[in-house]
């Protein structure tokens, strides 16, 4: 089968957030699985052009009144083809943030499509993603159908409703099939208008994470490599490195990692809480986030100095976007926090268990689909064949927030043999692409028959 994804975020070229994780993720799966995947990308000027392979000129093509280049590469082992329109919608210096995002990225679905038209591709599935290529599944109907011989399908997958919910509508309607990225908030959405009229087309289908670039055993940025048979070791030694690269003191403390945009879906008054009560609780924090809202940073970067001078050695706010430091925090944590008010999936607490690290998460979403609290989940593990991996919570207050974390701290505290054994049991939980990608691809099939 022939999928081509039209996407405007991909890592670790251009990723903002777990979109770009599951394009590349995704893709590599399915092309695993022997499928022929392409995607087509813009040509950003501030693309990170060190992950791209081989990239050579191909061609040119007119459209929307512009000339448009066309560069093939290799970007993790898929090919890409970047769409360079000469009218510098793509030279912002970022992904979004334009004043004209709708209408750079409108730009950008159509012109994708007429490469396709005018390179005479007929792939069997057109995959696209959220609102910034909502528009495909509606211009491809509009505009392509009857040069398709009605061999394309369209699928659309929402990875957040919460952004440019009427082009999700849209898309919605027109989309031969649609997806969201995990069962439970597929059923939190099925209410929404953009989403109730087109149940019949619409599945939840859980990200996986990517194994081969969230490896303990083969991670160049964490000092020891290791599995789950040394993760006392391995963890051991980059709860040090992490300590010492952030100023933090060097002890054998319970250590809480939140990695994380700093935006309202993440909970940003239960993170600020848990940053006070794991301090409370003798523990030590360490926050990697971003956030796009300048009046949020401002407030973390004075939450940030107040903590340097009160908790200096034990708290430290990295307000700033950095892959190789995630890996250090994800190995070297204890605990990874997700308290968020929804999250559509939800990553960083697949990537804390690859690397041995316990989940501590708000029940919501894809959150509560993939991490099964010791305390009272055991039954809805077992009916998923798994074993309880984590802590978790309810309400969206600070009471939720103490509930989860003092039974985490606390079980730190009082056995850390059993501790070690649930982060060698997390590690051993498979949440790879193994199974989604075969869903995936049952979708595309289902997709091809309609
Ligand atoms: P969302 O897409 O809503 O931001 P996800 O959990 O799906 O949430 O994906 C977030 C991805 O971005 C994860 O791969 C996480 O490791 C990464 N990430 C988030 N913030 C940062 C940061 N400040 N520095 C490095 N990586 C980050
Ligand atoms: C969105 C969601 C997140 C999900 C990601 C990838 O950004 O907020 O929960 O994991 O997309 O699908």
């Amino acid at each position: 089968m022939h999928i081509v994804h039209i996407a405007v975020e991909m890592a670790p070229i251009a990723k903002v957030g777990g979109l770009g994780d599951v394009v590349t993720s995704l893709s590599r799966a399915v092309q695993d699985l022997n499928h022929n995947v392409d995607i087509i990308f813009p040509k950003y000027d501030c693309l990170n052009f060190s992950h791209v392979k081989d990239l050579h000129y191909q061609r040119s093509y007119s459209w929307g009144g512009t000339e448009i280049k066309v560069w093939l590469g290799k970007v993790e082992g898929l090919s890409v083809y970047f769409l360079e329109p000469q009218n510098g919608f793509f030279c912002t210096g970022c992904v979004y943030g334009s004043r004209n995002d709708a209408e750079r990225f409108g730009f950008f679905c159509h012109a994708a499509l007429e490469f396709l038209h005018q390179g005479g591709f007929h792939p069997d599935i057109i995959h696209c993603h959220d609102w910034s290529s909502a528009p495909v599944a509606w211009l491809f109907k509009d505009h392509y159908m009857h040069y398709s011989l009605g061999k394309n399908r369209v699928v659309f997958t929402i990875h957040n409703l919460e952004f440019g919910a009427h082009f999700i509508a849209k898309a919605m309607a027109y989309a031969d099939k649609a997806t969201t990225v995990s069962h439970t908030y597929s059923r939190e959405v099925a209410g929404n208008p953009a989403v109730a009229p087109h149940l019949h087309k619409f599945h939840g289908i859980l990200n996986g994470i990517d194994l081969d670039i969230w490896d303990p055993y083969n991670d160049k940025f964490i000092p020891i490599c290791y599995t789950s048979e040394n993760v006392v070791e391995g963890k051991r030694a980059a709860k040090e490195a992490l300590q010492q690269r952030l100023g933090l003191k060097k002890a054998d403390v319970p250590l809480v990692g939140i990695i994380t945009r700093l935006t309202h879906q993440k909970g940003i008054h239960l993170i600020k809480h848990a940053i006070w009560h794991t301090l409370e609780r003798n523990g030590q924090v360490v926050l990697l986030g971003s956030a796009p809202d300048p009046r949020i940073q401002n407030d973390f970067v004075n939450l940030a100095n107040q903590l340097h001078s009160s908790h200096g050695d034990r708290a430290r706010l990295c307000l700033t976007y950095d892959e190789p430091l995630s890996h250090l925090i994800y190995a070297g944590a204890d605990f990874i926090l997700v308290p968020s008010i929804f999250e559509p999936c939800g990553l960083t607490q697949l990537t804390a268990m690859r690397y041995g690290s316990i989940p501590v998460v708000r029940k919501t979403g894809g959150l509560y689909d993939t991490v099964f609290d010791v305390d009272h989940d055991k039954d809805r593990a077992d009916s998923q064949g798994l074993e309880p991996n984590g802590f978790n919570f309810d309400g969206a207050d600070s009471g939720g927030v103490d509930y989860a974390l003092n039974r985490a701290i606390s079980a730190w505290y009082d056995g850390r043999e059993w501790f070690y054994s649930l982060c060698k049991r997390v590690m051993e939980q498979d949440w790879s692409w193994n199974r989604p990608a075969l869903d995936y691809m049952e979708l595309y099939h289902a997709a091809t028959k309609n």
